[in-house]
């Protein structure tokens, strides 16, 4: 009978740890706004993992670099400070060069192609080659190519002669603007309105749903759709926290990021024309389109910058990028 007894008590005070037990929680932090392609991603991610995973896993969405801004939210990562994020991947040159070549100008047609590079065998590799430094990347998610604002209109590369731009902390986009003469300034994306409005800088690069969803087109005459390069994401956890996730739990985290990004990338086509034509409606920026001379003029001034960094990047990941170019 005592036997009975303490086998009882074993059991209940089993089930009732397991049902007190803390979930397991997933800050993810990020720098843009909710009504973005990464913002949407991000929310659609935890409405699916709390459905799966009720009560064993809680995530908590912290949008407009709320929690850090995206210089150091790789860092906030591999302290644990945070378990998720999304950075662009024009930020991630202090952890590998590689990554670079996402960054170099008019090298991809499309998002096509864009996605096609990153589905392939060198897009693959690249996404786990943040391993060593603790990192470990789980997927891309889009955002869409970048156009070019400023407080006065652009049509040739001699336009930016001499004016500022905002640049994400990347050698290679600093560049892009020192070989057409212009002045790239390094800040992090929550300055960049307050930047404009005062007039500290001239312009900046970004995707139309940047642009509209942080008002900078409230505060810059014209913009040129230019579609010069990609802003992408990688999604990205540490390793530590991956490994430790108990093996009932990881494939369903993943699966619901899976599942989110694929969203986050419908999102980011629709947004992208939306966001363009809701810009244009709001008549506060002129949207220039160049004639395809025009845009050559840019694309041929910006051409040294390959050069420039193809030993960092290495000729062959950029031979494989352009290839994903070519439809097969
Ligand atoms: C982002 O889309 O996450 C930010 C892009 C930027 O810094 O311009």
């Amino acid at each position: 009978m005592r036997k009975l007894i303490t086998t009882m008590c074993c059991i209940f005070s089993m089930v009732a740890g397991g049902l007190n037990a803390a979930p397991i929680e997933i800050k993810f932090s990020h720098v843009v706004a909710e009504n973005t392609p990464k913002g949407k991603m991000a929310i659609r991610f935890k409405k699916l993992i709390e459905q799966r995973l009720p009560g064993k896993v809680k995530v908590s969405v912290f949008p407009n670099a709320q929690l850090f801004n995206d210089d150091k939210v790789l860092e906030a990562i591999i302290l644990g400070d945070v378990q998720l994020a999304a950075p662009s991947l024009s930020k991630l040159e202090t952890y590998t060069k590689k990554f670079q070549v996402f960054d170099l100008p008019f090298l991809f047609d499309d998002m096509q192609a864009v996605e096609r590079f990153q589905q392939s065998e060198e897009g693959q590799k690249l996404l786990t080659s943040l391993e060593s430094k603790g990192l470990t990347g789980l997927g891309y998610l889009h955002n869409g190519m970048k156009q070019l604002s400023a407080n006065e209109p652009l049509y040739d590369p001699a336009d930016a002669k001499g004016k500022k731009f905002r640049v994400m902390a990347s050698d290679v986009l600093a560049a892009q603007f020192q070989v057409v003469n212009a002045n790239p300034v390094k800040k992090p994306f929550s300055e960049v309105f307050t930047l404009l409005q005062t007039k500290a800088i001239d312009g900046q690069e970004n995707t139309w749903s940047n642009i509209y969803s942080k008002k900078f087109f409230e505060v810059q005459s014209h913009i040129t759709e230019t579609d010069h390069g990609v802003l992408d994401y990688i999604v990205v956890t540490s390793k530590e926290f991956w490994a430790g996730l108990p093996s009932d739990i990881r494939p369903v985290v993943e699966k619901s990021l899976q599942e989110a990004i694929t969203f986050g990338n419908q999102v980011a086509l629709q947004k992208d024309e939306q966001d363009k034509q809701a810009i244009i409606a709001s008549k506060k920026s002129t949207v220039i389109e160049l004639t395809s001379s025009q845009r050559q003029q840019w694309k041929q001034a910006m051409a040294p910058v390959w050069k420039e960094f193809q030993d960092e990047i290495g000729a062959d990941l950029i031979e494989a990028a352009q290839k994903a170019n070519q439809i097969n």
